[in-house]
């Protein structure tokens, strides 16, 4: 298997992503994609390797394709629930984290509803010269890397079928619609999109979109000293969805995130639909047929329409969830084999 010098320990966020990692991570998924129909369904790329799932907040895509990809790879899996955990017994969430790291964990995935965890207990690991490399699955609004890449793999595929690339990406217009203030997944999409040079069009009202978001990409994290991709693509923000899907290549819109608003950021949420709702009739201002993406979970009639969600021909929301898996298996393999050049 060919592979480029992975030189990451952690991912924990795509502002770090060079044009070489995005290409990599698609060439390897485009491989794994094919392991279900081999003759064994699985990979010996990871055995005798530990893999924890540690979701200290709710999911089921995100969880349940780690595992799988994991499985896929031949890695030992363990899976942590909350319910179910000794933090029902008052031990702290560090704690339980450095319970499984003394269990052997070569890769811990984690999803906490604070932002900045998984960069603390990566910043945490390092200084204390422990081996396990974090792969961040959501924190907060910050960043969820792994969707940012497995949505980058599903438009690549779309564009260019037998060669899903950086470049499919290049000069593409990408639409984002709803609620970005409260997503991680737009702030990864936003990273990875411009990263591989399309051009991302973001719409919403004001309450769930700030106009800082159209510097979004040319403020990189505290302590990152330096952009690594060059020319990125642009992203400017619309008001009115009718300007936003003028000349879209294709359409992501979001879960509108109640459990995230503090106030009450909405009139209600039939103005929302009317206003921001994808639907057949929305879609019409794209002036072509374009395919619409979610990462789910949805909230059916109010960011999209249940026929949509239904149509086959328009939705690639079910690619998105299938891709979901050969995307996880790359990460995990490039964790897992890091600083190692095959070729
Ligand atoms: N897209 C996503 O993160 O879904 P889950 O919350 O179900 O993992």
């Amino acid at each position: 298997m060919i592979m480029s010098n992975w030189k990451h320990k952690h991912i924990l966020d795509l502002s770090k992503f060079s044009l070489d990692d995005y290409k990599t991570v698609l060439e390897l998924t485009t491989r794994f994609q094919d392991v279900p129909t081999t003759r064994s369904r699985k990979l010996p790329a990871l055995q005798g390797r530990l893999v924890t799932n540690l979701f200290f907040e709710s999911s089921t895509r995100t969880r349940s394709s780690f595992e799988l990809a994991a499985k896929r790879l031949s890695a030992d899996v363990q899976n942590f629930s909350v319910a179910t955990s000794s933090l029902n017994k008052g031990e702290t969430p560090l704690d339980t984290i450095l319970t499984y790291i003394a269990m052997g964990t070569d890769i811990l995935i984690i999803r906490h509803e604070s932002t900045n965890v998984p960069n603390e207990l990566a910043h945490y690991i390092d200084k204390h010269h422990i081996n396990t490399s974090i792969l961040n699955a959501g924190d907060g609004f910050h960043s969820h890397p792994s969707q940012g890449l497995l949505d980058l793999f599903t438009l690549a595929n779309f564009f260019s079928p037998t060669n899903p690339s950086p470049n499919s990406l290049s000069n593409k217009k990408i639409t984002i619609v709803g609620d970005i203030l409260h997503s991680r997944v737009a702030r990864s999409n936003l990273w990875a999109l411009t990263g591989c040079g399309a051009d991302v069009t973001l719409c919403g009202p004001k309450s769930l979109l700030p106009d800082e978001f159209s510097d979004f990409v040319l403020r990189p994290p505290s302590g990152q000293k330096y952009d690594p991709i060059k020319n990125r693509g642009s992203i400017v923000i619309k008001r009115s969805l009718k300007d936003a899907l003028k000349g879209s290549d294709a359409v992501m819109t979001l879960r509108l995130q109640k459990e995230r608003m503090h106030q009450n950021m909405l009139t209600d949420l039939d103005t929302y639909h009317n206003h921001y709702g994808i639907t057949h009739e929305s879609l019409k201002w794209c002036e072509k047929k374009v395919p619409v993406m979610h990462p789910g979970p949805v909230n059916r009639g109010i960011e999209i329409s249940s026929q949509i969600l239904e149509d086959d021909s328009i939705s690639l929301i079910k690619n998105q969830v299938s891709n979901g898996i050969p995307t996880r298996m790359s990460l995990l393999y490039l964790l897992a084999n890091r600083n190692i050049i095959e070729s």
